[in-house]
């Protein structure tokens, strides 16, 4: 009989309010925290209570929606002049992540293309945000689909490494990398799941691995600097990792990390895949070279819990993504199948 994998929803409307896995407090604690005010939609993106580049963008889009509310009853004009304001305080919240800008920007065009009252165009923004939501979750499940026929299809069960998070705590409720994982699992072709920690806020330890017991996926922690170890063991049969840009030329942001695991991969002969919707694909950006990366407060580097690791005198850098180049991707896999990256032009909308 086939597994049955748990449903977590990250982001939940309900009634007049936006419900939040605290994604800050898991594993040690499951908790919901409730959103009425775009405000604090935009600080719970900035401060990782929502994270993972697909959520983010559900958050943004129902934070357009609660921002969308607060404006009162103007003419149509001043109504939209206001919800740009909205935008751009939730645009100002992650720089790389593409989707968050993609659903704004797909909240602002219903906006600018409903006829009809400011309320019938709140309205209307409510049913993008739910269908975005909902969207999100089909497309990750096509993407598991599609995974299933790119991982290399051997006889014996397949021991993948991922990086970061991107579970269903990530996306709308399926997940996209772990998406695909979750469907190896339930299709028995999975034997496990090797998760990198993922420093320094360290996705993998505690949201990834929480999310495979939840679905109970056979899963080992590893330290992000153990990956190579383990692929020159013979322990690791493919890499899958998600995306938070990936540019016209198959060039790919993701969480730090991601480029030295590719560069291993690549020199031990293992698949590295890629697994993303198409609105994380940035056809406006032509490489890598463009994508902004997100700079973030060093204290996620020198501290642990309230332990400083290093001495008072030390300098800090601490850029939250980094970008792998196209030509160490085996294959970028979407919604519409397992894309070679220099075949990603062709899907350009
Ligand atoms: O800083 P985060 O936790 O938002 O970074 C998340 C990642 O890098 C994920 O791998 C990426 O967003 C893909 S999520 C399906």
């Amino acid at each position: 009989m086939a597994s049955v994998l748990t449903q977590v929803y990250p982001i939940t409307w309900q009634g007049d309010l936006v419900l939040l896995i605290d994604q800050t407090r898991l594993p040690k604690e499951y908790t919901r925290i409730e959103v009425r005010r775009y405000e604090d939609m935009a600080r719970a993106i900035r401060t990782m209570v929502v994270r993972g580049a697909p959520a983010i963008g559900i958050a943004a889009a129902y934070g357009m929606y609660l921002g969308a509310r607060e404006i009162p009853a103007l003419d149509r004009p001043e109504f939209l002049n206001q919800l740009e304001v909205v935008a751009a305080e939730l645009r100002n919240t992650r720089p790389t992540a593409v989707n968050l800008f993609w659903a704004i920007d797909r909240m602002l065009q219903v906006a600018q293309s409903t006829v009809g009252s400011v309320e019938q165009v709140q309205q209307a923004l409510l049913e993008t945000a739910k269908t975005i939501q909902a969207e999100d979750i089909q497309t990750c499940q096509a993407i598991g689909q599609h995974g299933l026929q790119a991982l290399p299809q051997t006889p014996e069960k397949l021991n993948i490494l991922t990086h970061c998070n991107t579970g269903s705590l990530a996306t709308g409720g399926y997940g996209t990398a772990l998406g695909v994982v979750r469907s190896a699992w339930q299709a028995k072709r999975l034997n496990r799941v090797y998760a990198d920690e993922t420093r320094p806020r360290l996705q993998g330890a505690k949201l990834t691995t929480w999310e495979c017991v939840q679905d109970q996926i056979p899963v080992t922690l590893i330290a992000d600097s153990m990956a190579a170890h383990c692929m020159k063991q013979g322990l690791i049969h493919g890499v899958i990792v998600g995306a938070d840009r990936i540019t016209a030329n198959g060039d790919t942001a993701n969480k730090i990390g991601t480029y030295s695991l590719a560069l291993v991969a690549k020199a031990h002969q293992i698949p590295f895949f890629v697994a993303a919707p198409l609105s994380t694909v940035d056809f406006k950006l032509e490489s890598g070279e463009q994508i902004p990366i997100e700079e973030r407060d060093p204290i996620e580097l020198y501290q642990i819990g309230n332990t400083r690791l290093c001495p008072e005198g030390v300098e800090f850098y601490n850029p939250a993504f980094d970008v792998t180049p196209a030509a160490l991707i085996t294959a970028i896999i979407t919604e519409s199948g397992a894309i070679p990256p220099q075949e990603l032009k062709q899907f350009s909308p």
